[in-house]
């Protein structure tokens, strides 16, 4: 069933009217595939948002970044999904780790201590439930921290998210699902098929078993690693039971720590099918955000369960173009 690749721009708490104009202009300009291969939407903070629309050009959409949890009244400082339909933006991004861990919103239940009888929601469940109940389409950010990968944990921190918001919706037609591992926002870190494919040495090559990996495929649940040359590097191999397939003999390790961003969209379109339906599974786009950039997104976008990407300091810049491209 296809998936139109989506590329969205989180522009964040960034830019002057000036340069939001500029990059504006630039994404006017660019020369990128039509509609069908690639839907384009750009984030920029609440001030800009009218200003955007005005300039932007019409087949490329606009997201705001956040909106308050449900109907708006007196809430200094928030923004409701009503006021967002009134202005014509059709996309919302909720939660992302940077609200999630600055902000503090969670999947778990929040009991509003003055009106504890009135308020009490969960976060971000809550808000894409309430957003698309108003109109708004949804980018549904999940994502794990560098601790929880290390830890092995990165399947189960992204299944309660996915989980926390799955429970609530029931029709996902308009929710876009972005799995941004938060050790990569920012950081130049970008979990590429490449890297996971390079040895990590500290932790990886403990048991002191060392081959060349060539190519990683998910298989049946297992990551299985096709090797030309028996014993002589070991690659970052995840935390999943790792079958190395060496000519004719096969040895299996059970290793803790990194996995691939590409098998985390796996699982988690494993996880929608199992949880939602094989429809949701199939239809629904997982984009990846974590230092996307002009260099890595062709690569990146070749995974088959990638479906895009949410891109923040990338998108700020003339490459976003290249980014929207790698959709071809
Ligand atoms: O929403 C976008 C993500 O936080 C990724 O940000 O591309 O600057 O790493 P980044």
């Amino acid at each position: 069933m296809g998936r139109t690749f989506f590329v969205g721009g989180n522009w964040k708490c960034n830019g002057t009217r000036e340069e939001v104009k500029k990059i504006v202009s630039t994404l006017n300009a660019g020369e990128v595939p039509s509609q069908d291969v690639v839907e384009v939407v750009v984030s920029p903070p609440y001030v800009f948002l009218s200003l955007v629309k005005g300039l932007l050009r019409p087949e490329f959409h606009i997201a705001a970044q956040n909106c308050w949890v449900k109907k708006g009244g007196a809430f200094t400082g928030e923004v409701s999904a009503e006021m967002l339909v009134n202005l014509g933006i059709p996309w919302v991004i909720l939660g992302h780790s940077e609200r999630r861990l600055i902000l503090n919103e969670s999947n778990d239940a929040c009991i509003c201590p003055l009106i504890p009888y009135i308020f009490s929601f969960q976060f971000v469940g809550d808000k894409v439930v309430y957003a698309l109940s108003q109109g708004l389409k949804v980018i549904a950010c999940v994502g794990e921290t560098l601790e929880q990968r290390e830890s092995g944990s990165t399947m189960e921190v992204v299944a309660a998210q996915t989980k926390a918001i799955a429970e609530r919706v029931s029709n996902w037609a308009n929710v876009v699902l972005a799995y941004e591992p938060v050790w990569a926002i920012g950081t130049g870190k970008v979990a590429t098929p490449a890297q996971a494919q390079e040895p990590n040495t500290e932790r990886d090559c403990k048991e002191g078993i060392f081959v060349d990996l060539v190519e990683i495929n998910y298989i049946e649940g297992q990551v299985a690693c096709y090797v030309t040359q028996p014993i002589e590097k070991l690659g970052t191999l995840g935390s999943v039971q790792v079958y190395l397939d060496i000519g004719l003999s096969h040895l299996s390790l059970e290793k803790g720590g990194d996995m691939p961003s590409h098998v985390v969209h796996f699982e988690l379109r494993k996880w929608l099918q199992a949880n939602t339906s094989p429809e949701v599974a199939a239809t629904t786009r997982i984009i990846y955000g974590g230092s996307v950039s002009g260099a890595n997104c062709k690569e990146l976008a070749a995974q088959p369960d990638v479906d895009g990407f949410l891109v923040g300091g990338a998108s700020l810049k003339p490459e976003f173009i290249d980014i929207i491209k790698s959709a071809e």
